[in-house]
């Protein structure tokens, strides 16, 4: 039993259908890789896997004992976001929320969540810093932390490297190497199709109906792969 399996999913908002028959499995310690033009409804997968959108049809299961609160999820960026006034600590701790249980405040299990996550990525002393003060690549670094602060087991990233310099991105690629060969296993969607290439066990290139889904090595040699390479060097 794979640990996500989404069965002959269709993707929309309020009855407008924006992608469907998608079908596809993450197991244990796979790094799954979604790509696909702007608009193609790779954000709205990852909140329909989370349980944050209702499917317009078909169905999301977990497996092997997974629940969604072992999913660590680090949303796609904006500009709000960023500017969110909370310490460093703070927002790692606050992945902790879905482990709360309905008690009101954190336990010490959490806080040790936390400097873990913060040990893990090398970002302990900026603990107390202000978030909204923080580089680019250090806020991704945090939102990482947090997602690994919520997360044993899968992590569900939305454009971890966006807006980020060469240096920061592949810093952030690196971090994110290492804790697949930890066996964490990963959804992650990325408009950088050769860093999705070097991390990914699979692929899911999304269209309206998807173009590929399937184990990377193949799908660099599948028709969707090479065009869609040919258009990244094109930009
Ligand atoms: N809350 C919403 N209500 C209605 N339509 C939405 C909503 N959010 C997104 N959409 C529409 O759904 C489609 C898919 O959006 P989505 O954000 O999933 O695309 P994406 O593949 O993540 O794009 P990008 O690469 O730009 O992040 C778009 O046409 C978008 O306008
Ligand atoms: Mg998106």
């Amino acid at each position: 039993m794979a640990l996500l399996r989404c069965e002959s999913l269709a993707l929309g908002y309020e009855g407008r259908k924006i992608a469907e028959n998608i079908s596809l499995t993450v197991d244990e310690g796979q790094f799954l890789c979604v790509v696909g033009d702007n608009g193609a409804g790779k954000s709205t997968l990852m909140k329909t896997m989370l349980g944050l959108l209702p499917p317009a049809a078909g169905r999301v299961a977990f497996g092997e004992g997974l629940r969604p609160q072992d999913i660590g999820y680090l949303p796609q960026q904006t500009r709000a976001q960023k500017d969110f006034p909370a310490s460093v600590f703070e927002i790692v701790l606050s992945g902790c929320l879905n482990r709360l249980g309905g008690r009101p405040f954190y336990q010490k299990e959490h806080r040790r969540r936390a400097e873990a996550a913060l040990c893990r990525l090398n970002i302990e002393d900026l603990r107390r810093r202000s978030f909204s003060r923080l580089s680019g690549g250090q806020q991704q670094r945090v939102l990482l932390a947090r997602a690994l602060c919520a997360a044993d087991r899968l992590l569900m990233l939305d454009e971890p490297a966006a807006g980020l310099d060469p240096l920061a991105a592949e810093d952030l690629y690196r971090q994110l190497e290492a804790l697949r060969d930890e066996g964490m296993a990963a959804v992650m969607i990325s408009h950088d199709l050769r860093a999705s290439l070097r991390l990914a066990s699979h692929v899911l290139h999304l269209a309206r109906a998807p173009l590929f889904f399937g184990a990377a090595e193949d799908y660099r040699q599948s028709p969707a792969g090479r065009l869609y390479a040919l258009q990244e060097e094109a930009l």
